[in-house]
């Protein structure tokens, strides 16, 4: 059945990419690079990949966010027997063997050029069925959860990132998300929503600080801290990628712990220059029904649907 991929797959078009598609069994890659671009690409390939008759490997060799050398996206996650983590045994009994690899570039090249999608459309879908913790790191986001039911109402979501965020701008010529225009991006959407908690998550512990500090002074909130990143400067992959795999997994559950605290307060303010904040997005609005208006991107090209709706109209001339 090698066939089914290397015969027909390299020479055909749409339809038959799509034939191939229902046929194969897919091996999902993770690479090195951060655990919001790997689950964001997994999210993608999902409502694709996954029941089409055949196996949906996740190859783990690659995946740095993992509690052992063998472990990987399933230390944290359920639903193993449908991600079925690839060994090569396993993927020799597949009748279509060898199956189908694809990595976050071949994702890419799969949603916008084969099929045209938009991530939404997908990531809707993508997270629905796979985003399923397993229970013991359900009990640590719990318990977590449980000290912010507690607080002042409403309650205001940050996600504040500094570390190598500031290099890849400098690479990418792209404009760096400031503490200041984190806080200015809220009062601006919600200028009538004062007090309440301010709920600071992050990497860089003087953002963090510099921003809470500016959010209680404009916004007049409590505020309520993750734990602090074990690095005090912020999150550096490399760095992150030589941990000890008791590191790794810590680390791994608290980004976990991070992103639920953020997909839980009523309002949520973020730069889509990370993927990070639109896995938050995502959550808010899938696993726990917000609105999809109460999360903004705060980076200079605004993201998110309502500013991207807004820019729009209001460069419309008044009627
Ligand atoms: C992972 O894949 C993305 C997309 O192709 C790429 O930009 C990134 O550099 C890769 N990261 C690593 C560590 O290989
Ligand atoms: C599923 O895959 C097997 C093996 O490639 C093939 O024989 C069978 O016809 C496929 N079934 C469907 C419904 O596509």
């Amino acid at each position: 059945m090698q066939a089914c991929f290397a015969a027909i797959c390299r020479i055909t078009g749409l339809l038959l990419h799509l034939l191939v598609v229902i046929q194969c069994c897919t091996i999902y890659e993770f690479n090195g690079s951060g655990f919001a671009a790997n689950a964001f690409a997994l999210a993608h390939l999902v409502p694709i990949f996954h029941n089409t008759n055949g196996t949906f490997f996740l190859d783990n060799t690659w995946n740095h966010y993992k509690c052992s050398d063998e472990g990987g996206w399933h230390d944290f996650f359920a639903w193993e027997d449908q991600l079925v983590p690839w060994e090569q045994d396993k993927e020799d009994e597949e009748p279509d063997a060898p199956c189908r690899r694809i990595d976050i570039e071949g994702a890419n090249k799969v949603v916008f050029e084969d099929l045209r999608l938009s991530w939404d459309e997908l990531d809707f879908i993508g997270i629905k069925k796979a985003w399923k913790y397993q229970p013991w790191v359900q009990k640590a986001i719990d318990k977590r959860l449980a000290k912010l039911a507690d607080v002042a109402q409403p309650t205001i979501g940050f996600h504040v990132r500094g570390g190598d965020k500031l290099a890849e701008d400098k690479m990418l010529a792209r404009q760096t998300t400031e503490v200041a225009d984190l806080v200015n991006k809220f009062t601006e959407t919600w200028p009538d929503v004062k007090g309440g908690t301010c709920v600071m998550m992050g990497d860089d512990r003087g953002r963090i600080a510099a921003a809470s500090k500016l959010a209680a002074k404009q916004i007049g909130c409590k505020i309520f801290k993750g734990s602090p990143y074990y690095r005090k400067e912020g999150h550096l992959q490399d760095l992150f990628n030589q941990l000890s795999f008791e590191d790794k997994c810590s680390g791994t559950v608290q980004v976990l712990i991070d992103m639920e605290l953020l997909a839980h307060t009523d309002y949520f303010v973020g730069s889509y220059n990370s993927r990070w904040p639109r896995v938050v997005q995502y959550l808010r609005y899938i696993l726990y029904s917000k609105d999809r208006d109460t999360a903004v991107d705060a980076s200079a090209y605004g993201l998110d649907m309502f500013t991207n709706i807004r820019r729009i109209f209001q460069q419309q001339p008044q009627q």
